[in-house]
């Protein structure tokens, strides 16, 4: 469960738009090429869609590396027409393969079919096979920042475009979840049919039972879920393609995000044993020589994105109501009021949890409260993109 917790956890999952002209013209010749079928979680993904390779810059901020790395992007054109827009998805903290059914629906396949565009999925750098370096050891982690993550996207669109186009970001704070296990909703059912405070307690201590045997596999639960022993194999282990490592780093660096119980006088659904420090001490176990300091720089990060106060156009903010990732976004009740303007649309969908937004699929019922977002943000994106071509 924490691990898909994190895995949703966006900062990164940014949706871009940009002019396809010439995009659409660099990959044709790709589009020819011969690729094996590969099958994916749900269908099997046409070859002529990716992956293809960028070779990307290692390090944009020292002028004198000029070492490059392969990072994957899938392209699906099939909808584009002359001077529509590139829907950009980076996956952001994930494997990228396991995403590519967005080429096809989605809210990012939505957006194509009803705007012309192309769907671009991209892969973050040191995930998936995204790797400019040959582990994920500690003194290998230093190219894995929100600053060198950001500066890949220009590098690719402004390469791989010819520096012929501006780009419209589109932030959105989430993206899109499959189908949650199984043993949870058994636990929901169990703990809403429980009547008495110890028959809850009974339910919760046998999902987290479950959870742990299923978590845990062949490992014992100290193994597992234990953080003191810096020689367990999940501290030690380097190998490329680990998600959760990536992903721990980001956290320890840059963003914190960690899950905590509420602060003391409020009711909280985590225990209070869960602290920043809990977390912390993660950090310098699993990078112990590294350039991390004692905790994540989330200042730097607030002043430089500007946080809650963020202002910028052309950004469509999406939130579901009881998104566990709400408190992190615009949309957090603490947060400074936030109109909703032409300029920048700001939407709290009612009732949703995360993500909700981005499923589509054109067989499919789709809730009216996100067919009604949806709607409004192809209306705004419309909108944008007449002007866009002008400018
Ligand atoms: C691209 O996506 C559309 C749906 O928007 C789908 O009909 C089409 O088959 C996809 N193209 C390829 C080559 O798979
Ligand atoms: C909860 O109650 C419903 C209705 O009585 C029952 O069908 C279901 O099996 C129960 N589920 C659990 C997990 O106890
Ligand atoms: C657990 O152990 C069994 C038997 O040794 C093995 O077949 C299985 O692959 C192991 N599972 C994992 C996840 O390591
Ligand atoms: C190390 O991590 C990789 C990637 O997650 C995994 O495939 C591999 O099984 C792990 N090796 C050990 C010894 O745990």
């Amino acid at each position: 469960m924490a691990r898909l917790i994190f895995f949703w956890a966006i900062a990164l999952a940014l949706i871009s738009i940009v002019n396809a002209t010439t995009l659409t013209r660099l990959f044709k010749n790709q589009f020819n090429s011969k690729r094996n079928l590969f099958a994916l979680n749900k269908r099997a993904l046409s070859p002529q869609l990716g992956p293809f390779t960028f070779p990307q810059k290692v390090d944009h901020f020292d002028w004198n590396n000029h070492a490059t790395f392969p990072q994957r992007y899938w392209v699906n054109s099939t909808n584009y027409r002359p001077g529509g827009p590139i829907i950009f998805f980076n996956v952001g903290e994930s494997d990228a393969s396991g995403f590519t059914d967005y080429l096809i629906e989605g809210e990012t396949s939505l957006l194509a079919q009803r705007l012309g565009g192309v769907v671009i999925v991209f892969e973050h750098r040191y995930y998936g096979e995204s790797n400019p370096v040959s582990d994920l050891s500690s003194k290998n982690m230093v190219y894995l920042t929100v600053d060198q993550s950001l500066a890949d996207m220009v590098n690719f669109m402004q390469t791989v475009e010819e520096h012929e186009t501006l780009g419209i970001p589109v932030s959105f704070w989430q993206k899109t979840e499959p189908g949650d296990p199984g043993p949870f909703e058994e636990f929901c059912q169990a703990f809403n049919n429980a009547t008495t405070p110890s028959a809850q307690v009974a339910a919760y201590a046998s999902w987290t039972t479950a959870y742990a045997a299923n978590a845990c596999q062949n490992q014992t639960q100290d193994d597992y879920f234990g953080t003191h022993d810096p020689k367990a194999s999940k501290c030690t282990n380097t190998t490329l393609n680990n998600a959760d490592r990536s992903w721990l780093w980001q956290t320890c660096l840059e963003f914190g995000y960690w899950q905590t119980a509420a602060p003391k006088g409020h009711l909280t659904l985590i225990s209070r044993l869960v602290t920043p420090d809990y977390f912390q001490r993660q950090c310098q176990l699993f990078f112990p020589v590294s350039i991390l300091s004692s905790k994540p720089r989330t200042n730097y990060i607030n002043e430089k994105f500007g946080g809650w106060k963020l202002e910028a156009d052309h950004i469509f903010w999406i939130n579901g109501e009881f998104d566990p990732w709400r408190s992190l976004s615009v949309a957090a009740p603490n947060a400074p009021t936030r109109l909703s303007t032409e300029k920048s649309p700001n939407v709290l969908i009612k009732d949703a949890v995360h993500v909700w937004d981005a499923f589509w699929s054109p067989t499919t019922t789709i809730p009216e409260p996100i067919v009604e977002v949806h709607n409004q943000l192809v209306a705004s994106l419309s909108g944008w993109l007449k002007n866009f071509n002008t400018i």
